[in-house]
């Protein structure tokens, strides 16, 4: 009798290895690691895997085709071997208590769904998307356990994609531009994480309908113009992000029937082709700082949410003033950042920062947007402010890249761009020339006015003067530097420097100004004032700060820093010399200087 169980144990031997072969090893497995165990299931053996509760299996009854096992109340785990399953379409085991690493499902060609969410899993394999090529649907949402993860550049490989879920389940850094890699996709649910980062440009012509990224704990960030070439969509939740910048033209998104943008940091006017899109039911719009009028919205629109801090002009139903929608035009040129969105507040323009108006309070009499980091374009609107004051000139060089005034740093004529070395600084004709994504940046409003008044403190013994307070009259009421000054287009630094004063009394050797009308350029300025070194102050006049400065030749100067958006268009000012003798001189301004 004891002959008979090495028969036996070689025979169940047997049946095992058979058994391995087909699916039944790796459903065993999963039976071992899952409680409680499903109805019908065994833990000892597989022979009739094929036909336990959510078991699946092919024509051939050995390959497993689908699991389902969703909302059983399991906790355990996924045995790794799972990834053997390569006849495997389905695999559903959402809402359960199931933790632990996810199996590799990597190469899997022929699952198309995938259903994780709800549980408790703490990592996902590397390469956990790649050769994914016939997958339709992953979820793998309300995982709060999982180790943090990024959407990594493999998803491009799941080229049937239509539903992405994925959210709450600590995905963070950025999502990756691969969209369109992913045609078939229409769903995207990545809301409650941790993304940061912009909005793929492959959004853009995408298929996606839906498309949910609100919530994020840090907040996606920069601008959603891409929305508005997503054409398909519909549903549209961007709420509790960073985003910046306006709405874009929505005028070919006709099937948004939900908008939600609260709770960011958009600007501008709120388009009408938002106002008007012919499906609109919900929109929010409360907590950002939006610019202009209040929307108003058809009846047909029954959710608005608008409370919250904006920056409308008024109230509902209340126009903004026509200065106020001018300046909005030209914030609008910059993109509406949000420096001017949180200064220019109100229905009166005349009370913004840096903005003047004359005492009437009708015109605005400047705009001051200098050193504000803006990019974009200078908006025509400009030409409504028709008091502004003071001409402008337009220095186009250097650092304005797209003008091809660009500070050109290299040797070897390697900036980007035409590989044409000369700096031109009229319109570029080189039609040939692609200019990236169709920004024209690099354009910036300076309207500063620097009103230069030199004096001259006579030093060296020089007797011929006796009457040392006497107050000196610049001859012909006007003072200019010497035309090499700011001749030359590069390298201030080298710049022959010589000023000359020209007194009423002849004597050229010492003082003398030759004619000229020239801007002086601000590098200059800054070179004999050390920058404009607040230990070189000597003075605060009515206009501004009064520096100190030396040119190479010894010459001392003071030099009136005008910082105020004062402009003057042909004035006098007077400058007192520090040195006791008192020189009084008329300046006539001839151009101001307006760094671009
Ligand atoms: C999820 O897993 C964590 C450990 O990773 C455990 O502390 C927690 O109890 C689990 N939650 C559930 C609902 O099973
Ligand atoms: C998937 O298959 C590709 C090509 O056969 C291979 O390079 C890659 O390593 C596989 N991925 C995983 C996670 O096994
Ligand atoms: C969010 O992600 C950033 C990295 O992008 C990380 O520094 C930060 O700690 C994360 N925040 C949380 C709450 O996990
Ligand atoms: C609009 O929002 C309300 C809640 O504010 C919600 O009950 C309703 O289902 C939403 N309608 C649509 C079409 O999204
Ligand atoms: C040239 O372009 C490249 C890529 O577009 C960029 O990384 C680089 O900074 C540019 N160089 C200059 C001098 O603008």
């Amino acid at each position: 009798m004891g002959h008979h169980h090495p028969f036996l144990f070689s025979l169940f031997l047997l049946l095992f290895s058979t058994a391995t072969a087909d699916d039944g090893a790796t459903i065993l497995k999963l039976a071992n690691s899952i409680t409680p165990l499903p109805s019908g299931w065994s833990t000892k053996s597989s022979t009739t895997f094929c036909s336990w509760h959510g078991i699946n299996c092919d024509s051939s009854k050995s390959r497993v085709t689908s699991i389902s096992l969703s909302k059983l109340s399991l906790s355990g785990t996924l045995p790794p071997e799972i990834s053997t399953l390569s006849e495997l379409q389905s695999l559903s085991v959402q809402g359960n208590q199931l933790s632990g690493d996810l199996p590799s499902l990597a190469n899997l060609t022929n699952l198309q769904y995938i259903f994780l969410d709800s549980n408790n899993f703490t990592s996902i394999p590397p390469g956990f998307f790649q050769g994914l090529t016939g997958l339709q649907t992953l979820s793998i949402g309300n995982n709060v356990n999982l180790s943090p993860w990024k959407l990594p550049t493999d998803l491009a490989q799941c080229t049937s994609l239509t539903t992405l879920t994925a959210n709450d389940c600590q995905l963070f850094g950025s999502i990756p531009d691969v969209f369109g890699s992913l045609p078939s996709l229409q769903n995207l649910r990545l809301s409650y994480n941790n993304l940061t980062g912009v909005l793929p440009p492959s959004f853009a012509n995408s298929g996606i309908q839906n498309l949910w990224v609100n919530n994020q704990q840090i907040g996606l960030s920069g601008s959603i113009e891409v929305i508005g070439s997503i054409t398909q969509l519909s549903q549209v939740w961007l709420h509790v992000n960073q985003f910046t910048g306006p709405i874009p033209d929505l005028t070919e998104c006709k099937s948004i029937f939900d908008l939600q943008l609260r709770d960011n940091q958009l600007t501008g006017i709120v388009p009408a082709s938002l106002v008007s899109l012919p499906n609109l039911v919900n929109v929010s719009l409360s907590n950002n700082k939006f610019q202009g009028p209040v929307p108003q919205f058809p009846p047909s629109v029954i959710t608005v949410k608008n409370e919250g801090i904006n920056k409308y002009c008024a109230g509902p139903g209340a126009p903004c003033d026509a200065l106020v929608m001018t300046l909005l035009e030209i914030a609008g040129g910059f993109g509406y950042p949000s420096t001017l969105s949180d200064k220019w507040d109100g229905n009166d323009a005349c009370g913004w920062p840096l903005v003047t108006c004359d005492a009437g309070k009708k015109n605005v009499v400047t705009v001051n947007l200098a050193k504000q980091q803006f990019t974009g374009s200078i908006s025509p609107s400009f030409a409504k402010l028709s008091s502004l004051k003071s001409s402008v000139k337009l220095i186009t060089k250097p650092g304005n890249p797209f003008l091809r005034t660009d500070v050109d740093t290299s040797s070897g004529g390697t900036t980007n761009g035409t590989s044409s070395g000369g700096t031109t600084s009229g319109g570029s004709s080189a039609g040939s020339t692609k200019i990236p994504g169709g920004m024209i940046a690099g354009i910036i409003v300076a309207v500063v006015i620097f009103i230069v008044v030199l004096s001259f403190i006579l030093y060296k013994y020089k007797k011929r003067h006796p009457k040392s307070g006497k107050e000196l009259k610049q001859d012909g009421g006007k003072a200019f530097f010497k035309n090499e000054v700011a001749g030359g287009g590069n390298g201030y630094n080298k710049v022959p420097i010589a000023l000359h004063g020209q007194s009423s009394d002849g004597d050229n050797s010492k003082n003398i100004f030759e004619g000229g009308n020239v801007a002086v350029p601000i590098e200059f300025l800054r070179q004999v004032t050390d920058n404009f070194h607040e230990i070189n102050i000597i003075g605060r006049g009515g206009f501004g700060v009064v520096y100190r400065g030396e040119l190479h030749d010894g010459t001392k100067i003071a030099v009136k820093r005008m910082e105020s958006t004062v402009m003057i268009n042909k004035g006098t000012l007077h400058l007192h010399g520090s040195s006791g003798s008192q020189l009084h001189w008329m300046w006539q301004e001839e151009s101001s200087i307006c760094t671009v």
